[in-house]
């Protein structure tokens, strides 16, 4: 008999807390109307905890849940399943949890070696459609392959073998050839010093592996793809074995180690070619895009002065953070690069998003979700729940927001009106779940004009926990 979610941890509770079970809705009621060219279906994954968990349950320690909304001809069908992973099977047959994700050393004695040899981890930050495959990743491991119609679990994808890394949960996808590049640190091995980057033709075929050393092990979120540049941010969100073997948290904020920010010649750049600059001390979990031009790269970070969510590495709180979309600069013709950054915007912003067919390339419009300070969350790394949605125009300098009030907003995704429609002409769609009725509805807004509200509510009678990212695929 599966035993209660214990009560003392946000994160088990709405709005975070696991959905128990699976389903499949046809035709979900539309308040509104479905804009008539928007065909294709929305995923969204997140942390959605089987069973009851071991220990200290961590926000990023949930089993993944993936929900699809499929849309066309102006109605939504929506579906949600767990991804079966090799721990998701084990736990289901003993009906209880074994491990506990976030630490080796904290699970059933039949299990002791499972965290640090499982292949499959918990599949539960985002997806992405490349190759004909949409893939769920978390960031520890390598991607798990659902399909995309039912998200039946089909299993470990390893690149037909050729991936021997785990593979970040921010791959990016260049829109001019199609190459999806990504990354995974820790490469070598749990808690080592170094990053890989991979590249993926259009086809789905790995080409390419670039082993690339770091001065400390750090647990590196996200990364910056431009048309000549890879760029690496190694934080200091620190992953020691020694600690955690003496009791202390595996990964903690240690600003000692200070920030260093690799950038690596996209174009035949090997370990060797790989230059490390200095920033002064910040911590980015995100990044809206980034470009270059004449060899002064351009990044827009959602950037905090600590890392959030990770304790010190006496197992303290970092304590409240917020991000802001801040602009870097890289000059790299400069005899010695650095990276200077300044805040471009008032508002906190999280999951920054820009035109899909814009991504590493010189670009306007971007998108993130913020609070508008009306909706206190109580918790001391954020004390507003993000229930808006927000829209940067780099040119202007102009905010264009919508609160959806006493609601959470899920990561706002940019879907193009059509191939050829111009940056920014098309939909924002968002998963909100309301406070009032403890539901969610998937909003889709012009994404020009957030601020006249959705075009649609597409309502569910069951609330999609708070989630991380999602994904978008077009449809025929
Ligand atoms: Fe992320």
């Amino acid at each position: 008999m599966a035993q209660p979610m214990p009560t003392d941890n946000t994160f088990l509770h709405f709005p975070w807390g696991p959905l128990q079970m699976e389903c499949d809705a046809r035709d979900l009621i539309v308040e509104g109307e479905i804009p008539a060219d928007l065909k294709g279906s929305l995923y969204r994954n997140g942390p959605n905890q089987r069973f009851s968990p071991r220990g200290d349950y961590h926000l990023f320690a949930g089993d993944g849940m993936v929900h699809a909304f499929h849309i066309a001809n102006g109605k939504v069908d929506y579906r949600n399943r767990w991804v079966r992973t090799a721990k998701w099977k084990i736990e289901d047959r003993e009906g209880k949890a074994v491990v506990n994700a976030m630490n080796p050393f904290d699970c059933e004695p039949e299990y002791s070696d499972f965290v640090l040899v499982d292949k499959e981890g918990l599949a539960n930050t985002a997806l992405v459609w490349h190759g004909g495959r949409l893939l769920a990743m978390e960031e520890g491991h390598a991607p798990y392959e659902l399909d995309p119609q039912t998200l039946e679990s089909i299993g470990s994808w390893t690149f037909r073998g050729k991936l021997h890394t785990a593979m970040t949960a921010h791959p990016k996808v260049d829109p001019k050839t199609g190459e999806m590049v990504f990354f995974a640190y820790m490469a070598t091995g749990p808690f080592a010093a170094d990053v890989m980057v991979h590249k993926v033709n259009p086809q789905g075929v790995l080409t390419e592996s670039i082993h690339l050393p770091t001065s400390y092990s750090s647990m590196v979120h996200d990364f910056v793809l431009t048309e000549n540049y890879i760029i690496i941010p190694v934080m200091p969100i620190s992953g020691s074995l020694e600690r955690a073997m003496e009791g202390g948290p595996p990964f903690a904020w240690e600003p000692d180690k200070g920030v260093q920010i690799g950038v690596l010649p996209r174009h035949g750049g090997t370990t060797e070619d790989i230059r490390w600059l200095d920033m002064d001390l910040n911590f980015v979990f995100h990044f809206m895009n980034g470009f270059d031009r004449d060899g002064v790269i351009t990044v827009d970070a959602c950037q905090m002065e600590h890392a959030p969510l990770f304790p010190t590495v006496d197992g303290g709180s970092t304590g409240k953070t917020e991000p802001h979309l801040t602009r870097w600069t890289i000059d790299m013709n400069a005899d010695q690069p650095r990276v200077e950054f300044e805040r471009i915007d008032e508002f906190e912003s999280e999951f920054p998003q820009c035109d899909p067919r814009y991504v590493g390339q010189p670009y306007r419009h971007g998108w993130y979700t913020s609070p508008d300070g009306q909706l206190a969350s109580g918790m001391e790394v954020n004390d507003n729940y993000f229930n808006t949605v927000g829209h940067f125009d780099h040119e202007t300098g102009a905010v264009d927001r919508y609160s959806c009030g006493q609601a959470m907003t899920s990561e706002a995704l940019f879907v193009p009106k059509s191939e050829n429609s111009a940056e920014g002409e098309g939909y924002l769609l968002s998963v909100v779940t309301s406070f009032e009725t403890r539901t969610s509805s998937l909003y889709i807004f012009d994404a020009l004009d957030l601020a006249g509200g959705p075009l649609a509510k597409v309502h569910l009678s069951h609330c999609v926990p708070a989630g991380f990212h999602g994904t978008w695929r077009p449809g025929d």
